[in-house]
């Protein structure tokens, strides 16, 4: 991997990291990169097949790896899963709140349910997270990292739940770094732009909406998920000691121009 180039390979050794929603994706990508600079990895997600081929990986980098399959919404099991974590891999030093769900649709056709599961997931299961890791963190004097959205930034088209769940995600970043940084525990948020090969791009971007959206992007590229995660070990690394309570958006200036382009392609595709 590209940071072990630039960071020194043992900069997490002893310390460990928590990664909700850690089994694949943007949120693998981070457990990758902590992995990488000798962290001790803990994951958790809804399904077990993710977790395994996840863990042989993160395993195959070196690190000792505690996988937990649940549901953030299901606060007792996180509790279950810190303790199982400080047990096995000593105390928590930085927590990743990255489970989340999303799909495109318009809010008129948007069910209840649909907009709760949402935001049960991606809020209501990072404040779990934040909650039972607290007194971990607290011993640690660590560090939180939200994987935000720009949906949280700007409104996008067929976003509106995704939406209200990062914009709470972001604003729930802002209060720990208020009230937790007083512990020495510091709360950040990433902004990831479209991730090559994930679900939520497979989600959000299908096909032709994919291509689109790559030819407006500052950049003219998809990231990486491991361009994620090397912004999550910056910001959790020494190196950032002094950042607390800010949003780092690593999207390659998609969100520049903002969210027109990406509502007309998402409208178009929708109807
Ligand atoms: C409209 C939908 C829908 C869709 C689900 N629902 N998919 N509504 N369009 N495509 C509605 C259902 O109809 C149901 O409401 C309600 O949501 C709950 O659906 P369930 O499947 O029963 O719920 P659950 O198992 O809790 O599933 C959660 C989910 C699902 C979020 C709805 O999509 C999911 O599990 N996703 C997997 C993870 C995921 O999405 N990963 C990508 C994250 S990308 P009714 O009323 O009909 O019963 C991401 C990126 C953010 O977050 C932005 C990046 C730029």
């Amino acid at each position: 991997m590209d940071i072990q180039k630039y960071l020194p390979s043992d900069l997490f050794h002893g310390k460990t990291v928590f990664v909700t929603g850690g089994g694949s994706g943007i949120n693998l990508g981070i457990a990758r990169s902590f992995a990488a600079v000798g962290a001790k990895v803990a994951i958790c997600g809804r399904t077990q097949s993710k977790l395994d081929a996840a863990r042989a990986e993160l395993e195959s980098l070196g690190a000792k790896v505690l996988t937990a399959a649940l549901d953030v919404r299901d606060y007792d099991a996180l509790v279950d899963a810190m303790e199982k974590t400080r047990r096995d891999l000593g105390p928590v030093s930085v927590l990743v709140c990255g489970a989340a769900g999303n799909f495109l649709c318009k809010t008129e056709e948007l069910s209840p349910k649909g907009f709760r599961s949402v935001v049960d997931i991606d809020l209501v299961g990072s404040f779990h997270a934040c909650r039972a890791a607290y007194e971990q963190l607290k011993e640690t004097q660590g560090s939180i990292l939200f994987v935000s959205a720009g949906q949280s930034l700007i409104p996008y088209i067929a976003q509106a739940h995704a939406g209200a769940a990062k914009a709470g995600i972001d604003n729930l970043m802002r209060n720990l770094a208020l009230e937790w940084g007083p512990y020495g525990i510091r709360s950040n948020s990433i902004v990831p732009g479209p991730i090559a090969g994930t679900e939520g791009m497979r989600r959000l971007a299908p096909g032709d909406i994919g291509k689109k959206l790559e030819g407006v992007i500052p950049l003219r590229r998809f990231g990486e998920a491991e361009e994620i995660g090397n912004a999550a070990v910056f910001l959790a690394s020494p190196l950032a000691a002094y950042i607390t309570g800010t949003t780092l958006v690593v999207d390659g200036g998609q969100n520049l121009p903002g969210a027109g382009l990406f509502g007309q392609i998402v409208m178009d595709a929708l109807s």
